[in-house]
């Protein structure tokens, strides 16, 4: 099967934490959609991985684009892919603490840092599992 998964980084609009709200409504859609992946929150920026098919990720990540909550995403990065790595998670909220132990001091960086850190970023996003 084709898919494509894609991962970027976002800052967050204002420090109001919109990832509950955010994951509810991706969760509903996404399933029915055949999407999966996780979603970062802190109160600083959204980390996101989506995957499915490729015109449907696309479609979806032009819309998550536009969504005034937050601003300049930024792609780290996009591929093609065979086998899903969050087969059973629609959009699973990835909270900050949860985050901070996985991420270790990468999980403190700021916008630019983890756009800096891109490839180190997603192989701690590719190391979180179902
Ligand atoms: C950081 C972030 C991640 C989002 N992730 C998803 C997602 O995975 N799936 C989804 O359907 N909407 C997601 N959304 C919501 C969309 O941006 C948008 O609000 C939703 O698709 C409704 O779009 P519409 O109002 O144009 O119909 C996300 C929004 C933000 C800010």
């Amino acid at each position: 099967m084709d898919l494509l998964r894609l991962i970027y980084v976002s800052r967050a609009r204002s420090t109001a934490l919109h990832g509950r709200a955010i994951a509810d409504f991706a969760q509903s859609f996404n399933s029915k959609h055949d999407l999966t992946g996780v979603l970062i929150a802190t109160s600083r920026l959204y980390i996101q991985a989506i995957e499915g098919d490729p015109a449907v990720v696309r479609a979806l990540y032009q819309r998550i684009s536009a969504d005034t909550r937050h601003q300049h995403p930024k792609i780290l990065a996009e591929a093609e892919c065979d086998l899903r790595l969050w087969p059973k998670w629609s959009m699973q909220l990835i909270s900050a603490s949860t985050w901070q132990e996985h991420a270790g001091p990468l999980a403190m960086a700021d916008y630019e840092a983890v756009v800096a850190a891109g490839v180190d970023v997603c192989d701690r996003i590719y190391a979180l599992h179902n």
